[in-house]
């Protein structure tokens, strides 16, 4: 299960001063169960709106979103959101944070702790269990928030720029986990991202998004992801062919943002 249809959505915003933002026009795409995909585009090209309305937090204007045939009309446990960061529940343990979805369903508690304990294993927390949300690192943190959001065993995974917070060595050993997480459990998952290096490291498809309105620009299809997997990341990068598509994207966001400015003539 994981088959994601997204079909001509649109999004507008009506503003209380009457005029209206156009945050997506017309985006059209499925996804296979399994596949990993980034998404990258300039501040403000509908991104985070894309996501809230997978994860059903937002109800587009126009367009259907189905999971596996079945119409997506708010949030479910089958779509899981990771955030950037502070989403976690500070004033419990590390365990009660992931094992939160579980508990809600009225899990039996034998099950609960043999998940808490797997899941704790696979993003390398084992020996923080019982440790307050707040005497962890931004990176330790964002390992609950995946193993928060896997413990309800959803379908979709949707990252909103997971790593953005953290700092470029634990971001390094984050991607890493990711690319884990995607093979060992093939999971569909969608991941918003800022850095060019991670999209390409991240996506086995790659979108590209423009605003104004908000649309899909470009898309790749690319080997970096699976290559990345249990590799060195490093060694990823030093493919020209990596060097060469990111100076493709980076200048056709340049040139996004150079229009947003009202440039292009300076
Ligand atoms: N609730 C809202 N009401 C009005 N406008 C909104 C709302 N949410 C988003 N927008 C507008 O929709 C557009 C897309 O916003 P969105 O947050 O999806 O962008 P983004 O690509 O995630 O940007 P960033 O990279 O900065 O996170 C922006 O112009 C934003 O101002
Ligand atoms: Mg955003």
């Amino acid at each position: 299960m994981g088959a994601l249809k997204i079909n001509d959505i649109s999004m507008r915003f009506e503003l209380p001063d009457g005029s209206h933002v156009q945050a997506l026009q017309n985006v059209s795409l499925n996804l296979e169960k399994g596949e990993l995909l980034s998404v990258l585009g300039p501040s403000g090209c509908g991104k985070s709106t894309l996501l809230n309305i997978l994860a059903g937090f937002l109800a587009a204007t126009d367009g259907v979103v189905t999971l596996d045939g079945e119409t997506v009309t708010g949030p479910s446990a089958e779509r899981g959101m990771v955030f950037q960061q502070g989403a976690l529940f500070e004033w419990m343990s590390v365990r009660e944070n992931v094992e939160f979805g579980p508990r809600m369903k009225n899990m039996p508690e034998t099950e609960r702790n043999t998940i808490v304990e797997n899941l704790l294993d696979t993003v390398g927390l084992r020996d923080f269990k019982d440790k307050a949300v707040y005497e962890l690192s931004g990176g330790m943190q964002q390992r609950v928030a995946l193993a928060r959001c896997l413990a309800n065993d959803p379908d979709v995974i949707l990252m909103d720029e997971p790593l953005g917070a953290l700092d470029a060595l634990t971001r390094e050993k984050m991607q890493g986990l990711v690319l884990d997480l995607w093979k060992k459990t093939g999971k569909t998952i969608i991941l918003i991202t800022h850095s060019v290096d991670e999209a390409l490291l991240l996506g086995e498809r790659l979108l590209v998004m423009a605003p104004r309105p908000g649309r899909i620009f470009k898309e790749y299809r690319l080997p970096f992801a699976e290559r990345a997997v249990g590799a060195d990341l490093r060694v990823v990068k030093e493919d020209p062919a990596f060097g060469e598509t990111k100076k493709e994207i980076l200048e056709m966001i340049w040139e996004m943002e150079e229009e947003i400015m009202g440039g292009g003539d300076h």
